[in-house]
């Protein structure tokens, strides 16, 4: 049997291997929401211009209306051999209120139905992981403030560095994670058009209102060209772009937490709620959910360059290939929710060991940048003589086996006489934090203060 929809021109149906790769609703259910709400704004604007009758636009309201509540109970009954959602909801909307039904494709085409019900999916996930991620953004504050002053190891290289606060090091996360919800805020700016109405790709002879249904949409206004509006997916790529990045932070921080958790770093633990056990070695205690949280940016990104490849070669307009879209977008962005809560979880409940973090902190002569701005400040040397002699005297304590603070004044004289006692009180990692006080630093006022403007930005809602 030939397809209801289009099936004028054909006599036969589908071969089902053609059924089985062009079918979408497999996963297109998706976006039944949408797609409901389109027609409903589609159908209200026909009639308002006179375009369908008001009765039959009120029949097409009720049906859809109806339909909406089969698919949210789950009784609406699928069909593959419907191929996408938008016939799916059309030929039960003819089952339910008969030849009016057919009037709602008037003026319409699924090329700017689908373009139109991806968009709204995307806006929708935009906005509720914006939630997702000021929540993170609070768990990293509100650590922070707690941890303004809990000295940990700075690394470059993964080496020792210097000291920093611990607070300081989820304010770093909380700043990324703002530029993350600026990326995805931004791409909705630019998202939020409404293709609906570009039909096919010419547009329409029919008098329709496309300004009308772009704000019973919730867009700004329709897109301006009916070629782009169809051939288009710059707003899918754009998240995708941001959530790729967003997810490599996550990622960051999970390779962090998983190091943090080893008995060699031993800076932190995880509680049970985000931990496994092994199911033959009884001593061990997984970091599972940091290892997927860095695991799951691999399909995120896959979706990225998935769909960049996708489109690469497509001339103008829609080809089918775009239908390729959808699953790689629907799992990139559910992992990356899911991601954004386990990490929103193991933030609040990990257990860091301050005392521990703050001993790893001044080793590897972690202070030895402290030591050299000593001698600039009070010696008066220039910085450059001042990292020589101090490489001089981590060499010295390297032989020796003991911190910089474990030499004798005389064994610094003898690489530098003018030294005096007084260097001693800033070998310490906490005079070392305290004392990085420029804008940005680590010294724990700074960190306090930065963490209370960004409490302020968040509860005003406009961070
Ligand atoms: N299922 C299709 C998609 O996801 C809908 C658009 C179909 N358009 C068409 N001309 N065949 O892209």
């Amino acid at each position: 049997m030939s397809n209801t929809m289009w099936g004028g021109r054909f006599s036969s149906g589908p071969d089902a291997i053609m059924e089985e790769i062009n079918a979408s609703i497999g996963f297109d259910y998706r976006l039944a929401a949408q797609d409901i709400a389109g027609s409903r704004a589609h159908a209200a604007m026909l009639a308002k211009q006179g375009i369908i009758s008001a009765d039959d636009a009120a029949s097409i309201d009720r049906g859809l209306g109806q339909i909406a509540t089969e698919i949210e109970s789950g009784s609406f009954s699928f069909s593959r051999a419907l191929e996408d959602i938008h016939m799916n909801v059309e030929s039960r909307l003819a089952d339910l209120i008969g030849d009016a039904a057919g009037r709602l494709h008037t003026a319409r085409s699924r090329n700017d139905q689908v373009a139109l019900d991806f968009r709204l999916w995307v806006r929708d996930t935009v906005d509720a992981l914006d939630i997702g991620l000021a929540d993170l953004q609070r768990a990293f504050v509100e650590r922070a403030i707690d941890h303004a002053a809990s000295v940990m190891p700075g690394f470059t290289h993964l080496q020792s560095a210097q000291p920093v606060t611990f607070g300081h090091h989820l304010l770093a996360y909380t700043e990324m994670v703002g530029r993350d919800r600026g990326r995805f805020r931004d791409a909705r700016n630019r998202l939020n058009e409404c293709p609906l109405g570009a039909a096919a790709l010419a547009g329409t002879s029919f008098p329709i209102d496309r300004h009308m249904t772009a704000q019973a949409l919730g867009f700004d206004r329709p897109t301006a060209n009916s070629l782009d509006s169809v051939a288009d997916r710059d707003f899918v790529l754009e998240v995708l772009a941001a959530a790729s990045i967003c997810a490599v932070h996550l990622s960051r921080l999970a390779e962090e937490i998983v190091l943090w958790a080893t008995p060699q770093f031993g800076f932190a633990s995880l509680s049970d709620k985000f931990s496994t056990g092994s199911s033959i070695m009884p001593q061990k205690r997984n970091p599972d959910a940091a290892e997927l949280v860095r695991g799951k940016s691999g399909r995120i990104i896959g979706a990225l360059t998935g769909l960049l490849i996708v489109m690469k070669g497509l001339p103008l307009t829609y080809s089918k290939d775009m239908q390729e879209d959808k699953e790689g977008t629907f799992d990139a962005m559910n992992a990356l929710v899911l991601c954004v809560a386990a990490m929103t979880g193991m933030v609040r409940d990990l257990k860091p060991d301050t005392a521990r973090m703050e001993a790893a902190a001044g080793s590897g002569y972690a202070t030895a940048t402290d030591l050299a701005d000593w001698l600039v400040r009070r010696l008066d040397m220039p910085f450059r003589r001042a990292h020589h002699v101090t490489g001089r005297i981590v060499a010295l304590a390297s032989e020796r086996g003991v911190p910089l603070e474990g030499l004798d004044l005389p064994a610094l004289q003898a690489i530098e006489p003018a030294i005096t006692n007084e260097v001693f009180g800033v070998l310490g990692v906490r005079h070392s934090v305290a004392s990085r006080t420029s804008y940005g630093g680590t010294a724990p006022d700074n960190v306090r203060q930065q963490a209370q403007a960004w409490l302020n930005r968040l509860n005003s809602l406009q961070a």
